[in-house]
């Protein structure tokens, strides 16, 4: 009998969704030691919950959150909330002994991110584990590219190209809880950039030594105030006619830094780059290969060898389906049968009920103490951009 994990899912909107669909999908997918089970979702309003936990298949639904901390049918707290609530659920649930998987960014500020890994050091010393849902490690182009970079097939790194480039949030969008700082801590930087400062991380291995310059900027200043929390991106409600508020985010931040193995390092985020609606694109350049994702074409690597006798040279697009080889595909299509976004979610669920029950993820998980890396990223950046001026790594703790 594999062993059950009793997930309680915090949030009903976007990622509660996703994360619904993934712990409800995983062991259908994948033959794993340990089983989930929808146990409760907690939301906002009741009715909301309650439709929530039927259409997605829960056990039961709640209003109150903190309330899953005392029932032993939950093993697991799952935080899909928005970024300011992140540090106090997962920091309550860890405390009461609950697994925790947050979303990102980790959390809105430093602070509280260090926080959270405080918190997740002391609970792990009794065997309880956190992670933070950077999904896109387990897109198979993307996990490959990790593997291919650990084989050494791109040699010394010269550099790292990344961009997250959406355009939501014109003059239209409403003042969502994602441009109130607040809430949200950061725009686009938090947003976007927390995930492909994780990815440039994970594929090469390296880590950022200092960030050399930035620049932020907030184009639309006042927004259209909303009623209710509103979530465009996940569909949202119709503000109240007139009423406007300041954003207090950035709509983009684009930054450069230095890598300890010696690669320099471009990231941009930005949610007004219009034609690009979820272009999340990494380019690396090595000594004996470079390679390039773009989660607008997810199931595709771009491999060019350089080992190759000259006239062989090229860009390889490699179908990321073949089962013998990409990881995580052997669990759900024929070659070239493509998957989505929300295979990554349940990828990422496999390696998590694989670690509990005893065993290695496919790819390492983001933990706390990773994610905690990347928000210190965030930080320098943030902060090179205010003060105009490099920030050393060192200087961020
Ligand atoms: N990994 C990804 O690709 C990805 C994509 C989008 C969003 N995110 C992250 O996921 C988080 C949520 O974003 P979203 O797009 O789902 O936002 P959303 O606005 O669609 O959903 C947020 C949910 O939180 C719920 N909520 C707020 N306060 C609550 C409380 N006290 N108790 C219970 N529920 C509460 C709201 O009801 C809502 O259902 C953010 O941290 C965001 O950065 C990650």
């Amino acid at each position: 009998m594999p062993k059950t994990v009793g997930i309680g899912l915090i949030g009903t909107g976007f990622m509660g969704r996703a994360h619904a669909n993934a712990w409800g999908g995983v062991n259908r997918f994948f033959s794993l030691r340990a089983k989930s089970v929808l146990d409760t979702v907690a939301g906002i309003e009741e009715a909301d919950a309650d439709a929530f936990a039927q259409r997605w298949c829960f056990g039961r639904s709640t209003t109150d959150w903190r309330s899953m901390l005392d029932d032993e049918r939950i093993d697991l707290v799952d935080v899909t909330t928005p970024n300011h609530m992140h540090a106090p659920m997962a920091i309550e649930a860890l405390a009461s002994g609950r697994h925790v998987t947050c979303e990102k960014p980790m959390a809105g500020t430093l602070e509280d991110a260090r926080s959270m890994r405080d918190a997740a050091r002391k609970a792990g010393r009794k065997g309880v584990h956190a992670w933070v849902w950077f999904n896109y490690r387990r897109c198979p182009a993307v996990a490959f590219a990790h593997q291919l970079v650990k084989r050494g097939r791109l040699g010394r790194i010269f550099h790292v190209r990344a961009q997250y480039l959406q355009d939501w949030g014109g003059p239209e969008t409403p003042l969502l809880w994602r441009f109130v700082g607040k809430e949200a801590g950061s725009g686009a930087h938090g947003d976007l950039n927390a995930h492909i400062i994780d990815m440039a991380r994970f594929v090469t291995g390296d880590e950022l030594t200092e960030v050399t310059g930035a620049i932020e900027e907030t184009f639309i200043k006042e927004r259209a105030i909303v009623d209710g929390p509103g979530a465009a991106i996940s569909g949202g409600r119709a503000g109240r006619r007139g009423r406007t508020g300041r954003s207090t985010v950035d709509d983009c931040l684009t930054f450069m830094g230095r890598m300890k193995g010696g690669a320099v390092a471009t990231f941009e985020a930005t949610r007004l780059a219009t034609g690009n609606q979820n272009a999340n694109k990494i380019e690396i350049n090595g000594e004996r290969g470079s390679l390039r994702f773009d989660f607008e074409r997810m199931n595709v690597l771009e491999w060019w060898d350089n080992t190759l006798d000259p006239g062989l040279r090229g860009w390889n697009r490699i179908m990321c389906t073949d089962s013998e080889a990409h990881p995580y595909v052997a669990n759900y299509w024929p070659a070239a049968h493509l998957i989505g976004y929300e295979h990554c979610f349940t990828s990422m669920c496999s390696d998590i009920l694989r670690v509990l029950s005893g065993r290695k993820s496919v790819v390492p998980l983001p933990t706390f103490e990773d994610a905690y890396v990347t928000q210190r990223v965030l930080h320098a950046a943030t902060l090179s951009a205010r003060e105009r001026r490099p920030v050393k790594m060192s200087e961020v703790r």
